[in-house]
C-alpha cells in the first residue's frame, strides 16, 4: 500500500480521547490529522450566526453551498477558518458541540462534509477521527479503531480541557450534555455513531493516552 493511501480511522463518542490520541498517532505515523468534528462544529457556528432554521431544508442547503471552510494543523488543535475568519476557539464550546450534533443529522451537511473529508485524504496519509469515519467516509481504511470510555470519565476530561483553555466548565452540565449528545449521535438515521464491524474497540477509561497510542501502533504494525 502506498503511503498516500494510508488511512486510519478513530471513531467514538465525545470525550473518549479521540482528538488527543488521533493527533499523537498522526504524528507518530507522519500522517495528517483530520478532525471531522471540527467541520461539523464550524457548520454549527455558521448556522447559529446566520440564524438558520435547521428545519428549513432550503435555508440549510443555502448555508452549505456558500460554506467556505478551511482546516490546517494548529499547535494543539485543528485551526479552522470559516469564511476566512479563524474560529478555532469559538467552535470548542459545549454549546457548539450540541449545535454540531444537531446539524450533523442533516443529509445535505453530511454529504458536503463527507466529500470534503475524502478530498483532504486524497493525496496524503491521514488519521481521521469522528463518528462515521470508519463506517461511511473511509470504509476502505486500512486500520479502524473505536474508542470508548465511561461517561463520567469523559465528562471529567472535557471539563479539564475547557478549564485549561480558560473557558467556563461545569462538570454536571458537561456530563448531561455528553449523555444527550451520545444519544443524539447514536439514534440518528444518517451515519449514526457505531463501530465498523472490523474496528478494534479500545476502552480508554483506565488507560493513559500514551498506552492507547502504543496499543494502536502495535495493532497497525502487527494487524
Ligand atoms: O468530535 P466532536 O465533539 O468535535 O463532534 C461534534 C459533533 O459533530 C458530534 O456530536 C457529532 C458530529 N460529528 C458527526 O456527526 N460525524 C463526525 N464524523 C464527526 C462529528
Amino acid at each position: 500500500m502506498s503511503r498516500a493511501s494510508l488511512i486510519v480511522t478513530i471513531d467514538g463518542p465525545s470525550g473518549s480521547g479521540k482528538s488527543t490520541i488521533s493527533r499523537l498517532l498522526a504524528h507518530r505515523l507522519k500522517a495528517a490529522y483530520l478532525d471531522t468534528g471540527a467541520m461539523y462544529r464550524a457548520v454549527g457556528l455558521a448556522a447559529q450566526r446566520q440564524g438558520v432554521d435547521l428545519d428549513d431544508q432550503e435555508a440549510v442547503g443555502g448555508l452549505i453551498e456558500a460554506l467556505d471552510l478551511a482546516l490546517s494543523p494548529g499547535e494543539d488543535d485543528t485551526r479552522v477558518l470559516l469564511n476566512g475568519e479563524d474560529v478555532s476557539l469559538a467552535i470548542r464550546t459545549p454549546e457548539m458541540g450540541m449545535m454540531a450534533s444537531r446539524v450533523s443529522a442533516i443529509g445535505a451537511v453530511r454529504q458536503r462534509l463527507t466529500r470534503l473529508q475524502r478530498e483532504l485524504a486524497k493525496n496524503q496519509a491521514v488519521v481521521a477521527e469522528g463518528r462515521d469515519t470508519g463506517t461511511v467516509v473511509f470504509p476502505q481504511a486500512a486500520h479502524k479503531f473505536y474508542l470508548v470510555a465511561n461517561p463520567e470519565e469523559r465528562a471529567r476530561r472535557r471539563t479539564a480541557q475547557l478549564v485549561e483553555k480558560g473557558m467556563r466548565a461545569d462538570y454536571q452540565e458537561i456530563l448531561s450534555q455528553i449523555v444527550e449528545r451520545d444519544h443524539q449521535d447514536s439514534a440518528r438515521q444518517l451515519a449514526p455513531l457505531q463501530p465498523a464491524p472490523e474496528a478494534v474497540r479500545i476502552d480508554s477509561s483506565a488507560l493513559s493516552i500514551g498506552q492507547v497510542v502504543d496499543l494502536m501502533l502495535a495493532t497497525i504494525n502487527h494487524p
